[in-house]
C-alpha cells in the first residue's frame, strides 16, 4: 500500500523498518502522547513481531499501520495507521511522528491522506482520533482537518506522579469530510 502526497509519502512497513520505528515510537516526548510513558519501552523483537502481523492484520481487513516518509530525502518520519470496523463502519486513527520533524506539516499531511482512503477507499462513515488534554499540537492539528470535538472523559487516565489527565475524544464525518478532501492524494491503493 502506499499513499502520495506533496511532502511525504504513506508506506507499509517491512521488518528492515524496525530499527528505526523502535526509535520514534520510544522517544521520551512521543510516549506520553500516546499514554505509554509508564509502559516498558519497546524492543527490536516485539517491534519486528509488530511489523510481521500488519500483514495479517491487513487481510482480516482489521487494521493497517503504515510509515510517513519524507519525500525529499526517504527518511521514515513517524507512523500512522488505523483500526477499523467493517460492521460499524468506522476507524479510530492514530499517529506518531519524530520531535525533530514536528510543526512541517507531515501530520496534517498524512491524517489529510488517512482520512481520504477512510472515506473514499474504505467507505467509512466516521473517523474517530484521541488526544490527551496536555497534546495542544495533536488537538489543534485535529480541529484544523475539520474534526470535531465530542467530548473529554474527565481524569480517565493516571500519570506517573499520581495524578490524573483527560482524555479529548474527537470525530469526523464522512459527510463533514466531503467538502474538505483535497486532491492531495495521487495514489491510493488500500487494500479492502
Ligand atoms: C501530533 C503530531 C502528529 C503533529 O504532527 P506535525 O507534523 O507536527 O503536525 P503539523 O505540522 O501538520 O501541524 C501541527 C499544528 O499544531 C500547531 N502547533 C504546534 N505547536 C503547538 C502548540 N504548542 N500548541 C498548539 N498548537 C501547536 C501548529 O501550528 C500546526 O497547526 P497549523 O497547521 O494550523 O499551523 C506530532 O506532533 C506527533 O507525532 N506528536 C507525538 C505523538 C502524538 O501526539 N500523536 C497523536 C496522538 S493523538
Amino acid at each position: 500500500m502506499k499513499l502520495v502526497g506533496d511532502k511525504v509519502y504513506l508506506q507499509s512497513p517491512k521488518v528492515a523498518d524496525a530499527e528505526r520505528i523502535l526509535v520514534i515510537i520510544n522517544d521520551q516526548k512521543v510516549r506520553p502522547m500516546l499514554g505509554i510513558k509508564n509502559q516498558p519501552k519497546r524492543n527490536l523483537q516485539d517491534e519486528r513481531k509488530w511489523i510481521r502481523r500488519q500483514a495479517t492484520r491487513r487481510r482480516l481487513k482489521e487494521a493497517f499501520n503504515l510509515l510517513i516518509i519524507e519525500k525529499e530525502t526517504d527518511k521514515i518520519v513517524g507512523m500512522c495507521g488505523l483500526h477499523y470496523d467493517k460492521y460499524h463502519k468506522k476507524a479510530d486513527i492514530g499517529i506518531s511522528i519524530a520531535p525533530k520533524f514536528w510543526n512541517k506539516k507531515y501530520g496534517r499531511e498524512a491524517i489529510t491522506m488517512l482520512l481520504c482512503c477512510c472515506f473514499k477507499k474504505l467507505e467509512l462513515d466516521l473517523v474517530i482520533a484521541q488526544a490527551y488534554d496536555f497534546n495542544d499540537r495533536s488537538k489543534s492539528l485535529l480541529d484544523a482537518l475539520g474534526f470535531n470535538h465530542d467530548a473529554t472523559l474527565r481524569k480517565c487516565c493516571l500519570k506517573k506522579d499520581g495524578s490524573r489527565c483527560s482524555l479529548n475524544h474527537f470525530s469526523i464525518t464522512k459527510e463533514e469530510h466531503k467538502s474538505k478532501c483535497s486532491d492531495i492524494v495521487k495514489e491510493a491503493e488500500c487494500q479492502q
